[in-house]
Order: C-alpha cells, then sequence, then structure tokens
C-alpha cells in the first residue's frame, strides 16, 4: 500500500492546473454504452477510479483507444455483457451508473453492490425506485442488483437530492420511450457536464427550473468529443491546503463560480481571493478565522469538502461547528486528526472544533478519498514528520497530487510502504 510522508511547515505557494472532475468522469465513461457507436473524451483525470472504470468498459468489450494524456477513444460499437468481469466494480460507487447504461443495451446485467468510500451508509434506493418508477423491473440478490425491462418516461421527484440517483435517471431516461420529468433532482457541475456531453450527442434533456429535468427519450445517440468539466472538489482542496499553510496559490481551468459555495467562507476565514474567467487565486492574510456551515448539495456547500475543512478549522483562533446531514457519520477521519494534536468533539453529525491547536507530525491512516485530503492538510500545517498510509486511497481521487504537492514547495516522498 502507499504511503506519503510529508514534513509539515511549507507555505505552499504556485500556480496549478485543475484537472478533469472525476465525479463526472465516471458517469460520462459509462454513458458511453447507451452509444452505437465511437465517443472521444478529453480532459479525464489521471486517477485510479478512471482506471478502473475503463477497465470495467473493456470487460464488457468496449474498445478503448488511448490517444495521449488524458484523452480516450471509447468504441462500445461491440459491447457485450458475456463473460464480463463485474468483480472489479465493487470497488468503485460510479460503477452503478452501469444498471442506467445497460438497461436497454444488456437487461438483467446483474451489477454487485458498489463500495466507493466507507464512511458509513450509502443507500440505493433511490436508484432502485426511479428504475422502478420507469417500469424496469429490479432484482436483488447475493450477487448485486439488475435491472429488466424497457424503460418507459415517467414523472419522479427525488425526496433527497442524491447526485448518484439522478445519474441513473438520466441514463435510463435518454433512449427511453416517452418523456421523463424529474423533480428534486441533483445540479452538481459534474452531473450538467454529463447533460452536457448528452445533449452533444443528440439527447433532448431541458432544465426548467432549478432541480427539474425533462427527458424526451430519442432513439439513438450520435458519436460525439466531449472535454470532461475541472473538478471542483479539486480545486477547492488546494485552496485549503492553502489557507492551512498560510501561503498563496493560482488555479487554473476553473471557473470561480463554481466555489461560490466555498469563496466567502474563506474569506471570512481571512482569505484574500482573485478571480478571472476561469482561474482563481488566494492567499492567506493574518490568522485563520473559525468557520461555522453545515453541507448541502449544490450549490451549497459540498460534502467533499467537509473532512478538509474540519482539518482547517482545527487550526483557526476560535471555535468552528461543521455539520454534514448529508453524511453524518462521515467524520471517521477525526479520530486521526486527534492523534495529531486536534480538539473536535463530534455528535450527531456535528463536529465542534475547538481550533488554536499547534498539530504534531504523527503516523496516520486514510480511511478514505476526502478523509484522506483532510489528514494531508493537518500534514501539511503540522510540526514535524507525517506518514500518511493509505495514501492509494487518496489517488483514488486527486491526479498528481504528490508532484503538485511538491512544485507548490511542499516536502513530500511517496513510497510503497510494503505489502
Ligand atoms: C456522489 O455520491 C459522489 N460520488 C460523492 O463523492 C459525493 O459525496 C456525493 O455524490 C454527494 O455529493 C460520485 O459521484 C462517484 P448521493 P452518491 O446519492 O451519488 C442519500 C467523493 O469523495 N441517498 O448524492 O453516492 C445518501 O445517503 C465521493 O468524490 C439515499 O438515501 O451520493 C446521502 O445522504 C464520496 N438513497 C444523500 O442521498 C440513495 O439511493 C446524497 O447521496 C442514494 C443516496
Amino acid at each position: 500500500m502507499k504511503e506519503l510522508t510529508l514534513l509539515g511547515g511549507a507555505r505552499l505557494s504556485g500556480e496549478i492546473g485543475v484537472h478533469g472532475s472525476k465525479n463526472a468522469a465516471l458517469p460520462i465513461l459509462f454513458s458511453c454504452l447507451l452509444f452505437s457507436e465511437p465517443v472521444e473524451l478529453a480532459n479525464l483525470p489521471d486517477i485510479t477510479d478512471v482506471s478502473a472504470a475503463l477497465s470495467l468498459l473493456s470487460s464488457l468489450g468496449v474498445k478503448i483507444v488511448r490517444k495521449g494524456r488524458g484523452r480516450v477513444l471509447l468504441d462500445p460499437s461491440s459491447a457485450c455483457s458475456d463473460g464480463c468481469d463485474l468483480s472489479l466494480s465493487g470497488s468503485l460507487r460510479g460503477s452503478l451508473y452501469l444498471l442506467g447504461a445497460t438497461c436497454r443495451r444488456f437487461p438483467g446485467l446483474t451489477v454487485p453492490r458498489p463500495g466507493g468510500c466507507n464512511f458509513g451508509a450509502r443507500p440505493i434506493d433511490l436508484h432502485l425506485s426511479v428504475f422502478r418508477a420507469m417500469g424496469l423491473t429490479v432484482s436483488e440478490s447475493e450477487e448485486g442488483v439488475s435491472v429488466r425491462g424497457r424503460p418507459k418516461g415517467a414523472r419522479f421527484h427525488f425526496p433527497t437530492v442524491s447526485v448518484g440517483a439522478t445519474v441513473n435517471a438520466i441514463l435510463s431516461a435518454v433512449l427511453a420511450d416517452g418523456r421523463t420529468v424529474l423533480t428534486g433532482a441533483a445540479r452538481e457541475p459534474h452531473v450538467l457536464d454529463l447533460i452536457a456531453f448528452l445533449r452533444a450527442a443528440g439527447a433532448r434533456i431541458s432544465l426548467p427550473a432549478p432541480g427539474a429535468v425533462v427527458i424526451d427519450g430519442v432513439p439513438r445517440l450520435y458519436g460525439v468529443r466531449h472535454r470532461v468539466c475541472p473538478d471542483m472538489i479539486e480545486a477547492g482542496t488546494y485552496l485549503l491546503f492553502t489557507m492551512a499553510t498560510g501561503g498563496e496559490i493560482t488555479l487554473r481551468a476553473i471557473p470561480p463560480g463554481e466555489l461560490a459555495c466555498l469563496l466567502p467562507l474563506l474569506a471570512g476565514m481571512g482569505a484574500r481571493i482573485g478571480t478571472g474567467v476561469d482561474s482563481l487565486c488566494l492567499a492567506r492574510t493574518g490568522k485563520l478565522r473559525p468557520v461555522s456551515l453545515t453541507t448541502a448539495p449544490y450549490p451549497g456547500f459540498p460534502t467533499d469538502l467537509q473532512p478538509q475543512m474540519t482539518a482547517l478549522a482545527c487550526l483557526a483562533d476560535g471555535e468552528s461547528v461543521i455539520a454534514d446531514p448529508i453524511f453524518p457519520t462521515r467524520f471517521g477521519y477525526v479520530s486521526e486528526l486527534r492523534k495529531m494534536g486536534a480538539k473536535i468533539a463530534v455528535a450527531d453529525g456535528r463536529a465542534v472544533v475547538s481550533g488554536g491547536s499547534r498539530l504534531t507530525g504523527r503516523n496516520v491512516t486514510a480511511p478514505d478519498l476526502r478523509a484522506g485530503a483532510a489528514l494531508t492538510l493537518a500534514a501539511l500545517a503540522a510540526e514535524g514528520e507525517s506518514r500518511i498510509l493509505r495514501f492509494d486511497r487518496i489517488e483514488r481521487g486527486y491526479a498528481a497530487l504528490t508532484r503538485n504537492l511538491a512544485a507548490l514547495g511542499a516536502s513530500v516522498t511517496l513510497s510503497d510502504g510494503g505489502a
């Protein structure tokens, strides 16, 4: 397993380019199975979740031609589910999208219950409800979940905003018979990027109001080229790293509007922020002030930045309160932060952070992707050396993280760390 050795104390300073969005790349990759002709994707992030998705597609007979950094040609014309090996999908939450993407092509394909980041319950009831609403027969077994039937347009309201269930509803509806009307749907930039991709391929999708998606089924989709949108969570993570070290950073290829949920909070904590059309610069000025926030679906504060913000709050001059009603048990990493000297109390999906901590470098283990980013932030600000074990879990979602940190002035060494 990989581990990162990091000597804390350096002020991060410099400029980096934001990579393509993991959470846009995954639905767009799996949606290629809706096509009968090739699609070309650019700006795919070089992360292990994308490699895993490409392996799954290859096992389903999709021909994959790599055409340079982050660019692939996917030809699904001879895709076939016979003999496919979906055992890999257990590690990937996004593999659930195979159900929506193949319900017409491979009816009854059994997809193992998804894995992904393990920070508590990850139910799939909304995915199954929307499949049933579209007239599909859902079967659940030890092996996993399958859907059968010919999807028909339906009206469906999401009682809880769900990125994944919204994606599966869209994938099932684009080739369905008739009109599907979704309300209470997710509006994250990565969901809108999937919609833009499908529209460019001939799908008939409109967004009449916030959270509303209207899809008129079409007989087929046409091959297109698409550049995956930038990763707002990667961008936000680097801004938080910079705040933690008192440095300054310029991010290229990120529309600042996508971080409207974060920037005012950072300004309130003591950041000076400048914005361009698709660039952002941030510098921390003076002491770090505390913060209070509650995560919410986009355009609210993203749960995927909650761990990193909680770690930053440890350094603030005063008490912070961070609530995560989306994933109330997404605080498993706090025990690792406490090893470094953090003073955090967690109860009922809320972290109360005492702040004013002087963190000390320690050996810590990344429980999952964003928690690993939180531990990396703490190590950057800590006194002395930290070793972050299971760094492989962080590499699932952050391309070139070690290279970027070194370029920004951090003292980092990545090793295989033995077995
Ligand atoms: C996606 O997960 C992301 N993963 C997550 O990012 C992200 O944290 C999450 O959306 C929220 O933004 C990918 O895109 C691959 P949800 P997803 O369905 O789709 C409840 C990362 O770090 N819910 O939007 O699984 C659920 O419990 C990962 O990149 C149901 O109740 O999340 C939660 O409270 C971690 N029933 C809320 O909805 C369901 O069937 C939002 O979850 C599905 C979800």
